[in-house]
């Protein structure tokens, strides 16, 4: 049986790994791989082994059929593509849930983080520029937008 990638969309701070509680799959997530394997928060010189591992993860899941969700910011269309055709090269279907937020109100969030996961605000400001709505030429068989208020 073919299962299917979830890839979350959004900044930090917009509610993406709260979502997970009512996922049922495997979960990725480039945050805990950083924590628990690498032991940082971040870390740019540790981000390519942070990425290689966060891939050979997603490939094993999605050849084994399993159901997975991608728990990363994924803002650009370039890193969603590796995922995509990671699935695609599985026949397994591929959808986006996006997280959209106000400024204001993921600082805020950002803000009541304990001290481990708070990100600075200019991270916050960087993603949310950058980010690039998905579309279903990038391959999506599904987006779907939630909208989460204050
Ligand atoms: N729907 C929501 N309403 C209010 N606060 C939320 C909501 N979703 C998440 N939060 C809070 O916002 C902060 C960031 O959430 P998190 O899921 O860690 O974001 P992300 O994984 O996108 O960085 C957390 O403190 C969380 O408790
Ligand atoms: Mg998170």
């Amino acid at each position: 049986m073919k299962g299917k990638l979830v890839i979350l969309i959004g900044p930090p701070a917009a509610g993406k790994s709260t979502w997970l509680h009512q996922f049922s799959g495997e979960v990725i997530s480039t945050d805990d791989i950083r924590r628990r394997e690498f032991g940082v928060q971040y870390d740019q010189q540790l981000e390519p082994a942070v990425w290689q591992l966060a891939y050979e993860r997603l490939e094993e899941y999605i050849r084994s059929g399993k159901d997975v969700c991608f728990d990363a910011t994924n803002t650009t269309r370039g890193r969603r593509k590796p995922l995509i055709e990671l699935a695609k090269k599985y026949g397994a279907g591929v959808e986006g849930v996006v997280f959209l937020q106000e400024l204001d109100v993921l600082i805020k969030r950002n803000r009541s983080r304990p001290p481990g996961k708070k990100v600075p605000e200019e991270v916050i400001k960087d993603k949310l520029q950058e980010l690039e709505m998905p579309s279903y030429e990038e391959g999506f068989d599904k987006i779907e937008f939630l909208e989460v208020f204050r």
